[in-house]
């Protein structure tokens, strides 16, 4: 089936989807994107998405190019149009381009930045077989630049992590700076210890995901001790669960660490209990 996607004002097909050679996006990874998730035809937090959206524009002097009402109606319009059930919208948002190549940004006053949404349809993404069994990471090098909480499309390094993680027989990446893991490649990074579930605090150094956000408020609302603090590989692999968290995984969990088995090498308990919880709340919730 030919998608419906969605570029600058305009619904096309996805063959006819066009942008400028010279966009900042294309040329310098100039721009932003969020992956916001769609089950029973509906948005996963959508406004936190949002919020975090016009954040990374403005830490990066972008401007938005349209009304969160008008982003909200095109994500809508996309689900509709392309009969997405479960899967994900996929937004981008570049510096655009004033039809050459130079280091110096455009006239924001001249130069509109580019608008693309397209859709991804994931049947089956509530019940996978990877959240079932859970999966596999390695850790590597965390080599990426300082500003991770803005959710730019410089995702060279994120990408040869899982290809390092594959080749490796293994599902995902975590990445580690200075002794204690940052995220996974693309994700928010977690362990467990008796009910106490610990995860990095937030800074410059993680994206900050909007799935963390609303797992760690269901997680304090059921009772459950969160700590915001770094914690090591070596602390991960003595833990007694790990799992990861992101929009497009939701809470995934993670049965080997460099090699070692958590526990019995299947997923915790509190790890699928969250994960039941973030998906019955979110559907509750979702728009
Ligand atoms: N990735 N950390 C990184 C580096 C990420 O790329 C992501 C999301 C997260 C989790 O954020 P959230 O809960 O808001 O999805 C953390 C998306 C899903 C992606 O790139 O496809």
């Amino acid at each position: 089936m030919t998608r419906t996607v969605y570029v600058n004002g305009a619904y096309v097909p996805e063959n006819e989807a066009q942008i400028s050679i010279f966009d900042r996006g294309f040329l310098m990874a100039d721009g932003v994107y969020e992956v916001t998730s769609v089950l029973g035809g509906k948005l996963i937090d959508f406004e936190g998405h949002a919020v975090r959206l016009e954040r990374s524009l403005n830490e990066l002097d972008m401007g938005m190019p349209c009304t969160m009402d008008e982003l909200l109606e095109i994500h809508r319009e996309l689900v509709r149009a392309n009969e997405i059930d479960e899967g994900l919208v996929y937004l981008q948002i570049t510096r655009g381009s004033d039809g050459d190549r130079d280091f110096a940004f455009p006239d924001p006053e001249t130069t509109v930045p580019t608008l693309v949404m397209f859709t991804q349809s994931k049947p089956g993404m509530m019940n996978s077989e990877a959240s079932k069994k859970g999966v596999k990471v390695i850790s590597i090098e965390d080599i990426r630049w300082g500003r991770r909480d803005i959710k730019t499309v410089q995702l060279l390094y994120p990408s040869m992590g899982k290809m390092m993680a594959k080749k490796a027989g293994c599902d995902d990446a975590w990445m580690v700076e200075d002794g204690f893991v940052t995220e996974g490649t693309s994700n928010n990074a977690y362990i467990v210890k008796g009910n106490k579930i610990i995860t990095r605090g937030l800074s410059n150094d993680i994206l900050h995901g909007i799935t963390r956000a609303a797992v760690l408020r269901m997680a304090k609302e059921a009772q459950m001790v969160v700590e915001e603090r770094s914690f090591t590989i070596e602390e991960a692999q003595t833990a007694d669960e790990a799992f990861t968290t992101s929009a497009s995984a939701f809470v995934m969990p993670v049965v080997e660490i460099d090699g070692v088995m958590m526990g019995k090498g299947t997923p915790g308990p509190v790890a699928k209990r969250l994960r039941e919880i973030y998906l019955d709340e979110s559907l509750k919730k979702a728009i």
